[in-house]
């Protein structure tokens, strides 16, 4: 299985998370290619998603949204039924709607949405690779699709129970 984890990021957090997610699922033995979209040179090629079997998208939160680019960026692709995940990067304000629109966008073409983490300042402002990462207080993650508006987090501990 092939994955694309392709992210955006404008001030660089979420890089830092999208290259340590790209580490472990390489350790992990994951087949996994990493695209950078920030650049626009990159957001007007034309990706070919038809080389994956499965999808990563990283993006800040944006006044509680996913990024107008990658919105409209996303809006660009074909998921003909491939599974894909998200991870959001945030201040640290609430419990965003970024997680229910950014799934509907990626439902809408044709993606099956799995699940959908996110990572806070708290995590992502001062990133010593896994020691502050692997604390479930720096990270949260919604484990089925996130397709209803009030769908919650929750952390990876209270996952473990
Ligand atoms: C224009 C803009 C809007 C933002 N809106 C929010 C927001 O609604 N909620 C939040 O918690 N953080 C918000 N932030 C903070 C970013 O989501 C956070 O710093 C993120 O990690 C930046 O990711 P990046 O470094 O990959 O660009 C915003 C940042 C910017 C620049």
């Amino acid at each position: 299985m092939k994955i694309l984890l392709a992210y955006f990021s404008a001030t660089g957090n979420t890089k830092k998370i999208a290259g340590y997610v790209f580490e472990k699922l390489k350790k992990s033995g994951a087949d996994v290619e990493m695209l950078d979209i920030t650049p626009l040179s990159v957001r007007e090629k034309k990706t070919d998603l038809s080389l994956y079997d499965a999808f990563l998208f990283g993006m800040p939160v944006h006044s509680w949204r996913a990024p107008r680019i990658v919105r409209n960026w996303l809006k660009t692709l074909d998921g003909c039924g491939r599974k894909c995940s998200m991870f959001f990067t945030y201040g640290g304000f609430g419990i965003h709607p970024a997680h229910y629109t950014t799934c509907k966008i990626l439902e809408e073409r044709g993606f099956l949405v799995v699940s959908s983490a996110e990572f806070t300042e708290k995590g992502v402002s001062n990133i010593t690779p896994s020691a502050k990462l692997a604390s479930p207080a720096s990270w949260l993650i919604i484990p089925s699709s996130p397709s209803q508006p009030n769908t919650l987090a929750v952390t990876p501990a209270e996952l473990a129970c």
